[in-house]
Order: C-alpha cells, then structure tokens, then sequence
C-alpha cells in the first residue's frame, strides 16, 4: 500500500478507468458488452451534469507502471458510485463497478476504496449502499459477506430487470414530450 495512492477521480483518468471497465467486464465475461467511450466517460463524470462519481487507487512511481499495465497507465483500481433514492428510506448509494487488478489484489487497496465509498455515504446520509454481484463471484460475495453485506436476492427474492433502449423508444414514442406535460395547479 506505500507505493498506492487513493484519491477521488478527475477527467484525465477517463481513459484508465475505461481500460478497467473492460478489464472487470472480461472478468465478469462480460468482456463484448461495453460501448461507453471514454469521451462519454469524461462528460459523464465531469461535465455539466454529473451522473456518477469515483475513488481510484494509482501506483506512486512511474517505474512500476508499465509492468502493471499494458497502456502504461497507472491505475490500478477505482469504485464507480452514484446516488439513488429509495422512497422508503431516502438517500442511497449504488456501488456500479468495483475492481482492483489481478496484480494488485490482497493489498488492502479495495478495503481502502470501500472505506472511502462508506464515507460518503455516511456523510451524505445514505441509508443504504447497493450493488449487483455475480452469483459465481464467491471471493467477492465473501469479501462483501465480510463487510456487512446481506443477499438481498435471497432474503427478499429481488430479481434485477432491464428495459432495453429500444423498448423504452417504443413506449415513448406513443407520448407527448415529457416537457410539455404540465403540472395541474
Ligand atoms: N486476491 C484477492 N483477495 C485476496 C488475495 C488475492 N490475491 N489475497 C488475499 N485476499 C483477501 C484479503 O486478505 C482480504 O480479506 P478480508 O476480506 O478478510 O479483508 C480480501 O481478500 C481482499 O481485500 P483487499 O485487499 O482490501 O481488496 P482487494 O484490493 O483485493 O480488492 C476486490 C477487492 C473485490 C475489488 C478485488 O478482489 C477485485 O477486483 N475482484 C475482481 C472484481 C470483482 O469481483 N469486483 C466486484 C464486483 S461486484
């Protein structure tokens, strides 16, 4: 951990943390599905409107970077986050992406991230932090197990559904725009 240093993302990391989005999708053999470039990445993060935030971990020295990453990068690590809102309870943090490189793993530098994660949360007053974990990741469901973290699948029989963007065209386009909707006084 000497040679690690955690800080909060900024726009230049865009590319480092795209390499790692794939990285942790191949991981999850997921590997074909990304298509976020990282000039989405940049305005997403760092433009006007912000729609999540994120913690990387970084080698110190230059030396060790090229032997971490092929691209030279020297990130090693991130948490992408963003807030949600449950009505029940209010304010909560979505944990999106998670990952630390193979090399770098058993180091404490996930803990670290997720201390910092928890931080936010807290300080932000969410109720509740929530994330999706592969039902065959067990190191990580052991890691998350460790900390705190309840199945809720299982305890709550919660399965996680998507409506595709061109489902959502669909059932949109029979509306009249959003804005034009007017609030009742
Ligand atoms: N690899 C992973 N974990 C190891 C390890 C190794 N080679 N050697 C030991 N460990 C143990 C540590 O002792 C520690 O145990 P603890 O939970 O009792 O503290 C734990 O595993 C790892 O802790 P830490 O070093 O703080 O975390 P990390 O830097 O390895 O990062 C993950 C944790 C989950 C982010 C990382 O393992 C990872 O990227 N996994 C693959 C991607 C993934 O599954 N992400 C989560 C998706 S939901």
């Amino acid at each position: 951990m000497d040679n690690i240093n955690i800080r909060r993302a900024c726009a230049d990391d865009c590319k480092g943390i795209l390499r790692m989005i794939k990285e942790l999708a191949t991981y999850e053999k997921l590997g074909d599905d990304v298509h976020l470039t990282e000039q989405e990445l940049r305005q997403d993060g760092f433009g006007d409107r912000v729609f999540y935030q994120c913690f990387v971990a970084e080698l110190k020295s230059k030396e060790t970077d090229e032997a971490s990453s092929p691209q030279g990068d020297s990130l090693v690590g991130f948490a992408m986050f963003y807030f949600v809102y449950d009505p029940w309870t209010g304010r909560s943090i979505c944990l999106e992406d998670f990952y630390v490189m193979r090399a770098h793993r058993g180091q404490g530098i996930g803990s670290e991230i997720l201390k910092l994660v928890s931080q936010v949360a807290v300080e932000s007053r969410c109720s509740v932090m929530t994330f999706l974990v592969a039902e065959w990741n067990a190191d990580s469901i052991e890691f998350y197990r460790r900390r705190g973290a309840v199945n809720c699948t299982a305890s709550e029989g919660w399965h996680v559904y998507n409506i595709t963007r061109q489902s959502l065209q669909e059932i949109a386009s029979d509306q009249k725009p959003w804005r034009d909707v007017v609030v009742q006084a």
